[in-house]
């Protein structure tokens, strides 16, 4: 399907015979969360020119300051979203609670849980920033109003999972279980066009990326690792951190190598979220031959207990973290 032009939409409905849930009506609910990824990625473009910059002056439930993009990101989202009548819930990283659109049936039987936007504290100084989703079917059989029985589902039972980062062109990447796949955003057509099909994660990469300002609050083995990789038996590792997980993490799919936060003394289970930053990008990492772990369990297999749960992690190519893990569970 290479060089054709080919949406996102076109491929969902042209892979469908591949995957069950490539349904018309998946594609239909993908569309919604195109449509809003354009409309930010619009807002994004004209940052600065627009009244989107800084803070908005109240703070969320993660105790963060909420910026006025994650605000029109978020509201963006829950606008698109609502009018797909197959999506019961949402969970955003900037809402206290569910919001529940429609009662979970058979019918609106999707939950979206998202990031409307990651990498807040790189907004203002037009660095790379971006949004990250994950979609899970609601269970059956449960009483219906008991909204955390459906969300707090394990990472491998998500439908498919996504990110899109707003840089010099805007790419979304997502998974539906059947491998990775890489779109643009053609602002001449408002489409997102494929350019990558099945991408694989390179086995090893000799870049790190970790907040090393936080050296000495990690663990003692995260601190002999990094020890490690500075040595010349490490041989040339390099250090790349942008401070938005989405791009820390685009870079590490397409080259390689191993993206870190471990739990600190100031976020003793990790500052990222398990429900929509950890799981979806997890996702992705496996089905492009990757791994994605907290330290001691594979991210996919975590039961969240609570909406906001956070989680140490540790991600990117194979053979880098499971380097990662040889320090740190010695
Ligand atoms: P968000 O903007 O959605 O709150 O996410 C920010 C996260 C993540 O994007 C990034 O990897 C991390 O915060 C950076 O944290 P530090 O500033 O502590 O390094
Ligand atoms: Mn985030
Ligand atoms: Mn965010």
């Amino acid at each position: 399907m290479q060089g054709q032009l080919t949406t996102i939409e076109d491929h969902i409905i042209q892979c469908q015979h591949e995957h069950p849930t490539a349904t018309g009506e998946f594609s239909w609910l993908l569309s919604g969360i195109t449509l809003a990824t354009r409309i930010i990625s619009a807002q994004v473009r004209r940052a600065g020119l627009n009244d989107i910059l800084g803070e908005t002056g109240m703070t969320n439930v993660q105790g963060e300051i909420v910026q006025k993009l994650d605000t029109l990101a978020n509201e963006t989202i829950a606008t698109c979203l609502g009018y797909r009548e197959n999506v019961g819930i949402m969970v955003s990283e900037e809402d206290d609670e569910p919001r529940i659109l429609k009662e979970p049936s058979a019918k609106a039987k999707y939950i979206v849980l998202f990031d409307p936007l990651d990498g807040s504290s790189n907004i203002d100084v037009n660095v790379s920033i971006g949004t990250i989703f994950s979609i899970l079917q609601c269970r059956d059989g449960i009483a219906s109003g008991r909204s955390l029985d459906h969300i707090l589902q394990p990472g491998a039972r998500q439908i498919a999972a996504g990110y899109v980062i707003y840089s010099s062109s805007t790419v979304m990447a997502y998974t539906a279980g059947s491998g990775v796949h890489m779109f643009t955003l053609d602002p001449s057509i408002g489409a997102f066009r494929l350019q990558r099909e099945n991408v694989v994660m390179p086995k090893s990469g000799k870049t790190y990326s970790i907040n090393e300002a936080y050296r000495m609050q990690f663990p003692k083995g995260i601190q002999n690792y990094l020890d490690w990789v500075k040595t010349d038996e490490a041989g040339d590792y390099g250090l790349r951190y942008i401070g938005s997980l989405v791009a820390d993490f685009h870079r590490t799919l397409l080259h390689g190598g191993v993206f870190l936060y471990p739990p600190t003394k100031k976020a003793p289970h990790g500052k990222l979220r398990l429900l929509y930053e950890a799981s979806p990008l997890a996702f992705i990492a496996e089905q492009a031959g990757g791994a994605a772990t907290d330290g001691n369990k594979r991210i996919l297999d975590k039961v969240p207990t609570k909406l906001h749960e956070r989680t140490p992690l540790i991600i990117g190519s194979k053979a880098e973290v499971d380097r990662v893990l040889s320090f740190w569970k010695l």
